[in-house]
């Protein structure tokens, strides 16, 4: 995926979403849980205004469960609900609906008020590209099995999926743009591969991450059967996993760019354990 992100396409997208907030109660904002902070985009909180959310952090089986729970914690002192979500396997999105009724408390009282007892909710999903929005609306489709017809003032473009437990969702998540002002934040989504855009050459990404890996020293050892200490370099550590993989060109030079697809490609693929990249 290619993302050049434009004042243009900033400006487009961000009215795009606000037309299609109208349509709902909550939003659900999802983000990759191993890199909780570089897949968001605070912008969001500018657009959302007073709109009731919650907080998805996907790709739990991918993410360090330690990390999940503090990362948890410190977005829920921060007034949102939040849940841990492996959406690939379809675990743990049972909990939605109970999430997103203690987020829409006022909105209930109001709604009595008025002698409204409707107790649909109407939801859109939204996020940074290749978090797993689309994921999870599968998943909620799926389970219900139903995707529902247009509503009248509703575009063609929005169908509202319906779920067993009365959430209503937008079929059309709302994407917001990577924030990559800051380098780190583009690194993030590189490591993740959610950005395929140079940032680097595949071999400095690499070495990058494993420095990234420094915290999870145990993994990368048993992952590639190899031992090092706080002396060797990433580099070095590199070339023992090229010779232990066998990544060696003729006359015992290392291939660095097939080590560097293995260990970017495996660290993806969660085969180097469960890790998150950002702490708190
Ligand atoms: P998006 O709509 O936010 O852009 O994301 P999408 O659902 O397309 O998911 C992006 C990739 O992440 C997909 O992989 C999807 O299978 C994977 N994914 C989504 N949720 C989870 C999860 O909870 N755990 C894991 N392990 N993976 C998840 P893909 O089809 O292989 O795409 P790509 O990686 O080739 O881009």
């Amino acid at each position: 995926m290619n993302i050049n992100w434009y004042p243009g396409h900033m400006k487009v997208a961000v009215d795009k979403l606000k037309q299609s907030l109208k349509l709902v109660d909550i939003v659900a904002e999802v983000i990759d849980a191993r890199i909780p902070l570089s897949s968001r985009n605070p912008v969001l909180d500018d657009i959302l205004e007073n709109k009731a959310r919650i907080l998805i952090l996907n790709k739990a089986d991918l993410s360090d469960p330690n990390q999940n729970e503090k990362w948890k914690r410190h977005y829920e002192q921060m007034d949102m609900g939040v849940m841990i979500v492996d959406a690939l396997n379809n675990k743990d999105l049972k909990s939605l609906r109970k999430t997103c009724e203690k987020e829409l408390v006022e909105k209930r009282e109001r709604d009595k008020k008025r002698n409204i007892f409707d107790d649909t909710i109407r939801m859109m999903i939204v996020g940074i590209p290749n978090v797993g929005k689309s994921t999870i609306i599968n998943q909620i489709a799926g389970r219900s099995g139903a995707r529902v017809g247009n509503k009248p003032g509703v575009t063609k473009a929005n169908q509202w999926i319906k779920s067993e437990n009365k959430i209503q969702l937008l079929d059309t998540p709302g994407v917001l743009w990577p924030k990559f002002e800051d380098p780190e934040v583009g690194l993030n989504l590189a490591f993740t591969g959610a950005i395929t855009d140079n940032i680097l050459d595949t071999e400095n990404l690499a070495l990058k991450l494993i420095g990234r890996l420094r915290y999870y020293e145990k993994n990368l050892k048993e992952r590639y059967k190899i031992d090092y200490d706080v002396e060797n370099t990433d580099l070095e550590i590199m070339q023992m996993i090229a010779e232990k993989r066998g990544a060696i060109l003729k006359g015992g030079v290392i291939d660095y760019f097939k080590i560097s697809n293995t260990i970017l490609s495996e660290f993806r693929k969660g085969k180097i354990g469960r890790i998150t990249l950002e702490r708190i």
